[in-house]
């Protein structure tokens, strides 16, 4: 008989002060509350499009689709250095003026007629233009605010964001810039779309109870038995963000072909000095729809864009520093991509299997143990902004 106790203790004190009230079902389905996250908070706070290593240099640029908003950006690396995001739309009838998904080049050409923009956005030339009853001036590119932390590019739609984005991060500005992400230099990515609400899809990183179940095959690493829910070590709070750092396994079961390349991507990232730092194996959670994980052998970030009430599309990175300078080298990174979608594809059906619960109505509430917190901070602080931009909109109605 295996008398073996768990030793570790979850440390739920951290989290009681979020209470224990069971979760409106609506929340996670209905597209008229959808609506109302649309508005409150995706077109109005920042979110995490890209990375600096996108627009190495000036004259690059990228273009970024989101879906919420029914927007097309492109962020620009101007002459300057300096980099500006603008909707992907010509000032004279709205064409968009780039269907690729980066490119290079100091100005965008309209292809309807022939409008000529300047990589900061301003109106250079424009056929017959003095039959317009315009000066250029007024035709310049809509601006769209962007800025940058810990080389993570992050856009905000509102025309007047109500914060910069370090205020809006807090102390995790610093901490973030500690992470290997804010020198990597090139990444390996993979996008889904996925039938479910963007809370329950992001709400599956957030807690470590369905490990046990779902990753029988994939997460030897991150159960044992003196921890055999792999509770993490520590729960923290920041405004609307969050973290949690994960308990560390010291006897991962980990199969011969992980141990290679997971040793070719830690003497990699210890010889870059990638690896040691603080925030080792914290997740941060970024409101509302980002996080990043920096362990020692793979600093992975996640976003979920809504598409939907009930469809999502996630996008997945790894992020490293320098070149894959040798066939071993580069090996271990696909490796390691593949590795973690392994993982999420354990992950993606029992997501789905969710919606569909949820989606029937059958059920009035859901309900979070300690160790789901960080989804019930996630669902407390929408409700939050939902209600505090609704009461911004009765005051304005109000005529205040
Ligand atoms: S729509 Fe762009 S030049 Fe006419
Ligand atoms: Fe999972």
């Amino acid at each position: 008989m295996n008398l073996h106790k768990p030793v570790y203790e979850a440390p739920d004190d951290q989290v009681a002060w979020l209470g224990t009230d069971p979760i409106p079902a609506r929340a996670y389905y209905d597209p008229a509350w959808y609506e109302r996250e649309r508005k409150a908070i995706f077109m109005r706070t920042w979110i995490e499009i890209g990375h600096v290593c996108e627009l190495p240099e000036p004259g690059t640029w990228i273009r970024r689709e989101l879906e919420f908003a029914e927007a097309s950006l492109l962020i620009v690396r101007g002459k300057d250095g300096e980099i500006r995001a603008f909707h992907n739309a010509c000032t004279h009838r709205g064409t968009q003026l780039v269907e690729e998904e980066s490119g290079r080049g100091t100005n965008f050409l309209c292809p309807y007629h022939m409008w000529n923009f300047a990589d900061d956005g301003r109106l250079v030339a424009a056929p017959d233009f003095e039959r317009f009853a315009l000066t250029k001036a007024e035709c310049a590119l809509p601006r769209v605010a962007v800025d940058v932390c810990a080389g993570l590019i992050f856009v905000n739609l509102d025309p007047h964001p109500r914060q910069g984005l370090r205020e809006f991060l807090g102390a995790y500005a610093d901490e973030l810039e500690t992470l290997p992400v804010a020198r990597a230099t090139t990444f390996h990515e993979y996008t889904y779309e996925i039938e479910a609400n963007w809370k329950i899809t992001y709400d599956n990183f957030q807690e470590n109870y369905h490990l046990r179940f779902v990753h029988g095959l994939t997460g030897g690493a991150t159960v044992h038995p003196d921890n055999n829910f792999g509770y993490p070590t520590r729960y923290g709070f920041n405004g609307p963000h969050r973290t949690q750092t994960i308990w560390s396994n010291p006897e991962p079961s980990l199969k011969p072909m992980q141990v290679f390349n997971f040793g070719i991507a830690a003497r990699k990232g210890v010889e870059q000095g990638v690896i040691g730092g603080p925030n080792d194996r914290t997740y941060f959670a970024l409101f509302p729809n980002f996080f990043i994980i920096g362990t020692p052998i793979q600093h992975f970030s996640h976003v979920v864009y809504p598409l939907s009430a009930t469809r999502s599309r996630g996008v997945f990175r790894v992020y490293w520093v320098g070149e894959d300078d040798s066939a071993a080298t580069r090996y271990a990174r696909e490796y390691t991509l593949c590795a973690i979608r392994d993982v999420h594809t354990e992950d993606v059906n029992i997501i789905r299997r969710a919606q569909k619960g949820l989606s029937s109505g059958a059920l009035k509430h859901i309900h979070f143990m300690s160790m789901e917190g960080l989804c019930r901070h996630l669902y407390q602080q929408v409700v939050e902004q939902v209600e505090a931009w609704e009461t911004e909109q009765q005051l304005e109605g109000a005529g205040r």
